[in-house]
């Protein structure tokens, strides 16, 4: 479990993101998706945040200090407290509680910090010095972390709202020569120097942690991510987190846009009545709106099409895409283009819209399906334009935190659209069509959904005790986090 700072960073990062990802824009809409993170994800991430602190803690100078002293019958002298580290910084009780309209609050209780040091103290020609020893205990730690967004760039905000620190007492030990007695008639003296100035370097570097750890590091989190050649994906932050005593609510934009041409979709996200389980350490709700977004960029950009050749229907099926096969069930296509091969350009007519409900999820798209005789010199030859509709249904699953998709299709349902061959019946190629979908393209469509798509989640993280339902027009992901 060895681990750099940097790794213990972005653990206590991690949490942070979900809460705090993102871009602000003002307006007042719905988000694409829903980030919740509940106490128990605070509680996982206290344990990540609190050795992040430690160690800063730990690097702590305390700056050396001088005073006289005075006893009756020797007179007065100086003495001097140096070279001292700390040895040791024990923070037995921690929490991350929520803080509600505010954000979080760190509570730290019965810290104890030992410190090591040198003395030397001096009275006229005498000199003496040693070593001491310094323990600090029931230290509290209080502090106030307000999450917020900028609104210009859009990144969010973590800051230092409060912080008090408490030093309950100090003991030390002096050890050395002849006047280390001396020192023991003013260690009170010294004990409340060194328990005042611990207490406010500690606030100090909690301070110091938040900016220069946590907050410049969610300033550096995109907060939109390349899919591939054609879409990104939004994940930005619609408004400042909201926290209530059990939840912390990240409302992210959750939208999938064309690279290079985005435009705002022509339908708005819905409210997501999201239930009260707080069992996860997050959860994430998806509206069918982000699904939706998916769906339209890539119509819009054209790629959801597929060619059908000869080669790629099954050897040992009776169906073959030549016009002889074909002719057996329209007859002109034989007799207009004998003995040739054909191949079937199917296309996605307009976007396809997922519905989500409490049964699952369904989509209806509508496919264009151009038929083509090919000529002996490879001219493609138009032979009919068939629409087919139906009614498939969606079944997710979470895997490697990507959200991947698998269709099933129920039956079809063929219209002519327009024929280069006269008419015919359409009833004829049914079997065709009913063969085709499933075996060749289904398959296909499905394995691009294999690869999925990408969860607002850090690097690092594992998702683990998934749960997954399907809600009236989101989807809900719980999960608690691991980040071994
Ligand atoms: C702090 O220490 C005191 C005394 O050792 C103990 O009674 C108290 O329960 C501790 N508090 C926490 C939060 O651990
Ligand atoms: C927002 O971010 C910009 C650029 O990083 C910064 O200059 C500005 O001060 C920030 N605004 C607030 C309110 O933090
Ligand atoms: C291919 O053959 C067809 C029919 O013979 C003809 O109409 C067409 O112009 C040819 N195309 C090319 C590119 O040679
Ligand atoms: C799809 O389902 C709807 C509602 O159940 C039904 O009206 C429609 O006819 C179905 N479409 C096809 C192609 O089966």
């Amino acid at each position: 479990m060895a681990r750099g700072p940097d790794n213990n960073l972005q653990r206590w990062a991690g949490l942070m993101v979900l809460a705090a990802l993102g871009t602000a824009v003002t307006a007042t809409t719905n988000p694409g998706i829903v980030a919740r993170i509940t106490q128990k994800g605070l509680d996982y991430a206290c344990q990540q945040g609190v050795a992040v602190l430690k160690k800063e803690l730990e690097k702590i100078k305390i700056p050396d200090f001088s005073g006289s002293f005075k006893v009756k019958v020797i007179g007065k002298g100086q003495y001097n407290f140096y070279s001292m580290f700390i040895r040791e910084f024990q923070l037995p009780s921690s929490q991350i509680k929520l803080l509600p309209n505010v954000g979080l609050r760190l509570i730290i209780e019965n810290a104890s910090i030992k410190i090591s040091g040198k003395w030397k103290a001096k009275k006229n020609f005498i000199k003496a010095s040693g070593n001491f020893d310094l323990s600090l205990e029931g230290i509290s730690i209080l502090s106030a972390l307000k999450l917020s967004c900028n609104a210009t760039t859009g990144h969010s905000t973590i800051l230092c709202d409060s912080c008090s620190s408490h030093v309950n007492s100090a003991h030390i030990h002096i050890s050395g020569s002849s006047l280390g007695w001396l020192i023991q008639l003013f260690h009170k003296k010294i004990e409340s120097s060194l328990r005042n100035a611990m207490s406010s370097k500690i606030c100090e570097v909690v301070r110091n942690s938040v900016t220069s750890k946590l907050q410049s590091f969610l300033q550096t989190l995109p907060v939109t991510a390349k899919l591939d050649n054609v879409a990104g994906v939004d994940y930005s932050l619609l408004a400042p987190p909201t926290v209530t005593a059990e939840i912390l609510d990240v409302q992210l934009k959750g939208e999938f846009f064309r690279l290079g041409q985005r435009r705002p979709p022509p339908f708005a996200p819905p409210a997501l009545t999201f239930p009260s389980d707080h069992d996860r350490m997050v959860y994430l709700g998806i509206s069918d709106y982000f699904f939706n977004t998916a769906w339209l960029v890539y119509q819009q950009a054209g790629v959801l099409h597929l060619t059908v050749k000869d080669d790629m229907i099954p050897k040992e099926s009776k169906i073959q895409l030549t016009t002889q096969f074909f002719g057996t069930l329209i007859p002109q296509v034989a007799k207009m283009f004998p003995n040739m091969k054909m191949q079937l350009f199917m296309s996605v007519s307009s976007p396809p819209y997922l519905t989500v409900h409490p049964a699952g999820m369904d989509l209806s798209p509508a496919l264009d399906t151009q038929a083509f005789a090919v000529l002996p010199n490879s001219t493609l030859a138009p032979l009919f334009l068939l629409g087919v509709s139906t009614n498939i249904s969606v079944k997710v699953d979470i895997k490697s935190k990507r959200i991947i998709g698998e269709l099933k299709m129920d039956k079809l349902l063929l219209q002519l659209k327009h024929s280069d061959i006269g008419s015919f019946s359409v009833e004829s190629l049914q079997n065709v069509m009913n063969f085709l979908l499933p075996t060749v393209v289904l398959p296909k469509v499905n394995a691009r959904l294999q690869q999925g798509f990408p969860l607002p989640m850090p690097a690092h993280v594992q998702l683990l005790n998934l749960l997954l339902q399907s809600h009236q027009d989101f989807l809900l992901v719980g999960a608690d986090v691991d980040y071994s």
